[in-house]
């Protein structure tokens, strides 16, 4: 039997963050590392270009910064095939076939673009191709045949949107094209609130942990966490719920019996908030620990890394090629055929 095939990607806009972690990278790693799919991971610079058009350095230099985080978690380029968006044309056209297939008062309905137009305050300008990005999202995906896409929660709306424009496509030209689902994180550990407490951890909001992040930087952030503001004095009762140390040990923690002592402990009170950091940097750090040293050796040869990405983007390009003909075909565009 044809192995599934696996497509996601992320957006360089900077590095990769434990949200990004949890939400995606580990389960990624994990399939690429049971060997009974063909993986595809994709740097969508396309996709950032469509909110940062006037900003296209910092796009560029976030490439090599994705990358490395790529390879720093596990991810092989010899096992899943590594590349960059724009190098592969086929995206694009596809993306212009699929944008007749859906009407602009769907996309403006698509509930992650709405809170993303919010948070950016695009306010009556939107960039067209932010708008429409999910349909450029549904041919990264679709040209690949891809059916499992490890994606965080906030992406459900895409895979939504993504089926119904394969649908569509299916209905209206052949059955080319196949409906892709989301693989999501375990329950509750989709979302990983920033350090600071804000629900979401983002680079907008300086909340963030990268990935790289050096050990001292780690303990400074760490050491910053929002806890329980009523929690002053060590033998106060403490509050658990809404408190990020215990949200990230419940994420990152391995030896349950002992976070559950905490728990009880810091509740009834006696358990101060510098111990509970002190045993988070730990648990964070021995997880981080081997990512970062691997990211640092391949951040020694950044010529071996791009080379890795233009191999990667050749056999992509095979693989979306004949996508893009099948497409073609179907929709009797091939006017040249003999
Ligand atoms: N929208 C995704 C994100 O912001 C990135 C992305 C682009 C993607 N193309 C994709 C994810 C295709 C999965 C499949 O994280």
């Amino acid at each position: 039997m044809d192995k599934k095939i696996v497509l996601t990607g992320d957006r360089p806009t900077g590095k990769l963050h434990i949200g990004h972690y949890v939400g995606s990278l580990r389960n990624r790693v994990r399939m690429q590392n049971e060997g009974n799919y063909n993986m595809f991971v994709m740097i969508a610079d396309l996709q950032a270009l469509t909110d940062n058009a006037k900003n296209p350095e910092k796009v560029r230099k976030s490439i090599l910064q994705i990358a490395l985080d790529y390879l720093g978690v596990g991810l092989d380029p010899e096992k899943t095939t590594i590349y960059i968006q724009s190098q592969i044309p086929a995206l694009s056209e596809l993306d212009m076939y699929f944008m007749n297939l859906v009407t602009v008062s769907r996309l403006e309905r698509n509930p992650t673009v709405k809170s993303e137009i919010q948070q950016k305050n695009f306010d009556r300008s939107i960039p067209a191709g932010f708008l429409t990005y999910p349909v450029s999202q549904t041919a990264d995906i679709a040209a690949f045949k891809a059916s499992l896409i490890p994606v965080g929660d906030d992406q459900e709306p895409m895979m939504e949107q993504a089926r119904e424009i394969v649908r569509t496509f299916n209905t209206t030209y052949g059955d080319v094209l196949v409906e892709p689902e989301g693989v999501f994180p375990p329950k509750g550990q989709g979302r990983i609130p920033g350090i600071d407490g804000n629900a979401k951890m983002s680079k907008s909001l300086g909340n963030t942990i990268y990935l790289s992040d050096d050990e001292d930087t780690l303990r400074e952030k760490i050491m910053s966490i929002y806890t329980d503001p009523d929690h002053i004095h060590v033998e106060d009762p403490g509050k658990i719920e809404g408190n990020v140390v215990f949200t990230y040990l419940d994420i990152f923690g391995k030896d349950l019996n002992k976070i559950q002592e905490m728990k009880d402990e810091y509740r009834h009170g006696g358990l101060g908030d510098v111990k509970i950091k002190n045993y988070l940097f730990d648990v964070i750090n021995e997880e981080l620990t081997p990512i970062r040293n691997r990211r640092a050796e391949y951040a020694k040869d950044p010529a071996a890394v791009y080379d890795m990405l233009e191999k990667g983007s050749e056999k992509a390009n095979i693989v979306a090629n004949k996508t893009l003909q099948e497409v073609k075909d179907a929709m009797g565009i091939n006017y040249f055929k003999k």
